[in-house]
């Protein structure tokens, strides 16, 4: 195919994969390629800006390494992971609801007995952290692995302090018998994202700020149930209603209460303020395991 121009170039990528138009990729690829052209067409796209715009995702890449994701960021900042987590996250009202995964999770978090401290030395105001998980029709559901992961009250998580080799802010308990679940921790604070890279450059020059409204991270599984995995956000934060990754629910805001010192719930005694949250969980059935 030759001669190709303006009017006829879109069509022309698009018949040179008609061999796999019957596949998911070919339709992926099909609708990439349609809404990529649509977009340099509609905004008339000059040389000097599709050159900037490749050493932009250029830096992007340069940028990412086994610790630092800045496509995820990238992703992250222009709502498309949250798109993406609300397109496949179809729940029944009353399900809690999930948000952004993000790019602090990792493999191989330590296990924690209930009631345990789950910050293991992660500076911040202590924090005692309760509920339990339920089923849609309110029945607890036991043994239910639930993974956390925060940042500190220096706004950055344990895999962003170079030759820290301990996990600090993360850790995975079970839910008990009657699906309660507690543990200690910190208190959550709002933070920037990673904002020293293009991603952060990005957003300066969109007027943008990086900062996240204060939350903890969880990730619950349980037989029988879809992996949830969500955010519970702190109530009151400034950030709530811009955080940089679009990832607020209203249902997922929970309330973390100011206690003078005193007796904590873990029946020890703390010398400084702390502060207690509560918030339940409930998962959804996985399609086919439905209760009546
Ligand atoms: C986070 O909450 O850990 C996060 C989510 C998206 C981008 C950066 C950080
Ligand atoms: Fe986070």
């Amino acid at each position: 195919m030759r001669n190709l121009n303006e009017n006829t170039i879109t069509q022309a990528v698009l018949d040179r994969q008609s061999g796999v138009s019957e596949t998911r990729l070919g339709q992926i690829m099909s609708s990439l390629i349609q809404h990529m052209h649509a977009f340099a067409l509609e905004i008339d796209l000059t040389e000097d800006e599709w050159a900037a715009g490749i050493q932009f995702l250029t830096e992007v890449g340069h940028k990412c390494d086994d610790k630092r994701q800045e496509f995820i960021l990238l992703s992250d900042t222009l709502g498309l992971s949250m798109l993406v987590t609300a397109l496949n996250n179809r729940k029944p009202e009353g399900c809690t609801e999930a948000t952004v995964f993000g790019p602090f999770h990792v493999e191989g978090a330590p296990h924690y007995a209930l009631g345990e401290d789950v910050a293991n030395g992660a500076k911040g105001e202590r924090c005692f952290v309760q509920g339990v998980v339920r089923d849609i029709a309110g029945n607890p559901i036991p043994n239910a692995v639930m993974e956390i992961w925060q940042a500190d009250s220096d706004g950055f998580y344990d895999v962003q302090y170079q030759g820290l080799d301990q996990h600090r802010g993360r850790g995975i308990i079970h839910s008990d018998a009657d699906g309660n679940y507690n543990f200690r921790t910190i208190c959550a604070e709002a933070y920037p994202i990673p904002h020293d890279g293009p991603v952060g450059r990005m957003l300066e020059a969109l007027g943008r700020h990086p900062w996240r409204p204060a939350h903890l991270h969880f990730m619950i599984k349980a037989d029988g149930f879809e992996t949830l995995v969500t955010h519970v956000f702190r109530d009151g934060d400034k950030y709530l209603d811009s955080d940089a990754v679009f990832g607020v629910r209203s249902s997922l805001v929970g309330e973390w209460v100011r206690h003078e010192p005193g007796e904590t719930p873990d029946g020890n005694y703390a010398t400084l303020p702390f502060y207690t949250m509560d918030f339940d969980f409930v998962l959804n059935h996985d399609a086919g395991t439905q209760k009546a």
